[in-house]
């Protein structure tokens, strides 16, 4: 076992303290006022001197100056989910309604350990380092723009994130080169026909039957419009029509989500779900009113960035596995980090059942193993360590 990871193991109690204050008091995403005063708070006692309300929202950064020249960025997100929750944890939420329940309690516990531990490393460091703790990652248009726009990237050679997962055993960083996560596009069709008496439908035009034909058409989009090598998700989630059983709507409203994996694969998914639904409405007479909600790009991972978390991941010993991921069909708006520099973005796994039961992200009964959260700071610290080597 390497040093750093020795030193993550020594700082487990802070690390469960952070997390559980965290975990306890969760915020929404826009709303992490009391969450970045919780983290300035810890900074600015590790000496630091933390850049507050970047761009507006509630995100800040903290640099830790070793050299001129780059920096490297690491960066945790801070923001809950609007889940009520049903843990029953000692330190569950006490904001009925929110809940940490993607581990972001976590990254924030994280990535102030790393900024403590690499304050004690200073003069092992290459470069000076960057702490980006980011709001308002659940929730579309992300906090990531905003914190771009405030400038948190300016001389920043590479980020690099960690997202910790409830259902990875723990021991294991788990990632993919090149396209990792998902870019999220939302559908919304309304389908416009004539309602009418369900007993004469030669009088109305039934958009109930149009959108079943829609709904069936758009799942030929992956199977013959895209080709076999590229994939995509098309699903639609949502059917709202009807009032009664005699009675033929005039509308149909049709929700759903679009994921892929490539901005040529994307832009011909949602070419075709126009096509599809414009046509086929127009050939039953009625009209389709398509909206294609933008949601986050895909997550690129940068070839030589990821080798360099590989290798620091490989460097800490502990018992640590790497491992390499299919494509995610999730989506992180750490995506949006990558097209503007070199970027790497991993998994650290945090399952240990039966001590902890094991859920997915997003449920009301998510859960973490803490043990896992040394091995995520020792990775954000290592990674900082070998940049520049
Ligand atoms: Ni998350």
């Amino acid at each position: 076992m390497t040093n750093v990871v020795r030193d993550a193991e020594n700082l487990g109690s802070a690390l469960r303290n952070w997390r559980r204050a965290l975990h306890a008091n969760p915020e929404l995403s826009g709303q992490e006022e009391q969450t970045a005063a919780f983290v300035a708070r810890e900074l600015r006692a590790m000496g630091y001197e933390p850049r507050e309300r970047i761009g507006g929202e509630w995100g800040l950064t903290a640099d830790l100056h070793v050299a001129s020249g780059p920096l490297v960025a690491l960066r945790a997100d801070m923001d809950a989910l609007p889940i009520h929750e049903e843990t029953g944890l000692e330190f569950a939420s006490k904001n009925p309604g929110v809940m940490h329940a993607c581990g972001h309690d976590a990254h924030t516990a994280m990535l102030l350990a790393a900024a403590r531990m690499l304050r004690e490393r200073k003069n092992e460091l290459r470069r000076s380092v960057r702490f980006v703790f980011q709001p308002h990652e659940e929730k579309y248009p992300g906090g990531a723009p905003g914190m771009i726009r405030g400038g948190v990237l300016e001389n920043v050679e590479s980020i690099f994130g960690v997202h910790i997962i409830s259902v990875i055993p723990k021991g294991i960083v788990a990632a993919r080169e090149g396209p990792f996560m998902a870019a999220v596009n939302q559908l919304h069709i309304v389908v416009h026909g004539k309602g009418g008496h369900a007993a004469m439908p030669e009088d109305a035009i039934d958009p109930v039957v149009i959108s079943a034909q829609i709904i069936t058409a758009l799942q030929t989009i992956v199977s013959r419009s895209i080709a076999p090598h590229d994939t995509a998700v098309v699903s639609v989630t949502c059917v709202e029509a009807g009032t009664a059983d005699n009675v033929i709507p005039s509308r149909v409203v049709l929700r759903g989500t679009i994921r892929t994996f490539d901005e040529n694969v994307r832009q011909r998914v949602l070419q075709r779900v126009r096509e599809i639904a414009a046509g086929i409405a127009a050939a039953c007479g009625a009209r389709a009113e398509v909206t294609l909600g933008e949601g986050y790009p895909v997550l690129l991972n940068d070839a030589a960035t990821l080798s360099r978390a590989k290798r620091a991941a490989e460097s800490l010993g502990g018992g640590l596995i790497w491992q390499n991921l299919p494509l995610q069909g999730g989506g992180e708006d750490f995506a949006y980090y990558g097209k503007h520099v070199p970027a790497a973005f991993v998994f650290v796994g945090a399952k240990n059942e039966p001590r902890v039961p094991c859920f997915p992200h997003h449920h009301a009964r998510f859960d973490i193993d803490e043990d896992a959260m040394p091995l995520g700071a020792a990775l954000l610290a290592q990674y900082a360590l070998e940049a520049g080597r």
